[in-house]
């Protein structure tokens, strides 16, 4: 272990069974008087918008519901959000919903409080005014979007998802209740815990890890590989639920800190293309991104498979490394997420416009391998 300075930022955060019900307590506490409580048709239907309603009624707060989102947080829709926001002369933001609800939530908090349009706070650090308070409830193990600086809004003009990192971004309290994951479809729980599974591994090779992240990483990638299969297989499983959300969020915090890599890159360009869930384009990328990234830090490359469940006690580091791959590869197999980029409708003249768009996304950076305009197009030639 070095001596290097490191910083890991968190928001104050609640896990466990019926932890919704705390949503208005936690806005109150933050000197909440009126809030806008964003969600989307979904979680409506879920019932966990009206648990948050009543939860914010029993804390005697004044409320108005923002919840005509659709799936995938688009930037007419922040706009909309923070109009209802200062109209109705709100003074902070409840989100509650999976990741890309949670991100509209966050960036009607930037608007409201620093004006403009939301491509204009697209990259790192752009954001100069402190945002109002904002309590994050998530109902998906996925996105880790209620503890992370990220939000990643869709441009919709420019056909791209824009991601947006400040420390502004990261909420006050963050509630985690994993009963929420019991009306999740199969489907859902599959694509956002793909996602999750990305996010550690990622979290645990970029070259902005530190101790302190790779202990969320670490924990979060054992938990995956244990309970990802299970909770897909089961709404009831709730051992298995209550797994996959501690991975979502520490995986959240490991990500959060030390960002992501050229899977998250790639996996945003495409999904300014293809309005395919982002956990999907993630699970195809993510094999083809761990073997390219293998020589940059080939000994956790090695742990991870450790982490996954591989007994690598007579691997070589490469063995062990592509026993990773192959089991991140079965997993995939059996939840039923898309294996390839032709699955999902990619064509081979999205790849210009793919590679560009990955080389400026600020995931990019992080990413523990030098990137080239061509790396990425072999990625996906490899990946098609
Ligand atoms: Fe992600």
């Amino acid at each position: 272990m070095n001596n290097t300075i490191n910083k890991f930022v968190t928001p104050e955060i609640i896990f466990g069974t019926g932890s919704i019900k705390q949503t208005g307590d936690a806005c109150l506490r933050l000197g909440a008087k009126k809030v806008i409580i964003v969600s989307d048709p979904g979680v409506a239907e879920a019932g966990w918008l009206t648990e948050v309603i009543k939860a914010c009624e029993t804390s005697g707060l004044d409320y108005i519901t923002y919840s005509e989102l659709t799936t995938n947080p688009k930037d007419f829709e922040v706009a909309q959000g923070s109009e209802v926001y200062l109209r109705e002369e709100c003074d902070s933001v409840i989100g509650v919903g999976g990741g890309s609800t949670l991100d509209v939530a966050k960036s009607i908090a930037i608007l409201a409080s620093n004006g403009g349009n939301i491509s204009d706070y697209e990259g790192v650090d752009k954001i100069s005014k402190p945002l109002p308070p904002m309590v994050m409830a998530a109902t998906t193990a996925g996105s880790g979007s209620e503890v992370s600086q990220f939000s990643v809004i869709v441009d919709t003009k420019r056909k791209k998802k824009m991601t947006i990192i400040s420390k502004t971004l990261i909420p006050d309290i963050a509630i985690v209740d994993p009963q929420t994951l019991a009306t999740k479809s199969p489907s859902l729980t599959a694509s956002t815990g793909m996602d999750v599974l990305t996010h550690s591994i990622e979290a645990y090779v970029s070259a902005a890890a530190t101790p302190l992240t790779d202990v969320q990483a670490k924990n979060a990638l054992s938990l995956v590989a244990e309970y990802l299969r299970p909770s897909v297989a089961s709404r009831s499983n709730e051992a298995a639920k209550t797994a996959m959300a501690m991975a979502s969020l520490q995986s959240g915090l490991a990500f959060s800190n030390a960002i992501l890599g050229a899977a998250h890159a790639i996996s945003h360009a495409i999904g300014g293309k293809l309005p395919m869930a982002h956990g999907e384009i993630n699970s195809i990328l993510l094999p083809h991104v761990m073997d390219f990234n293998f020589i940059a830090k080939p000994q956790k490359f090695k742990e991870i498979a450790g982490l996954m469940g591989v007994d690598t006690r007579t691997l070589s580091v490469k063995e062990a490394a592509c026993g990773a791959v192959k089991l991140v590869r079965e997993i995939a197999a059996d939840i039923g997420t898309p294996m390839t980029l032709s699955d999902i409708g990619f064509q081979k003249d999205y790849i210009p416009d793919i590679c560009a768009a990955a080389l400026a996304d600020a995931c990019m950076i992080t990413n523990p391998r030098d990137t080239t305009y061509w790396d990425i197009e072999k990625l996906l030639h490899d990946a098609l």
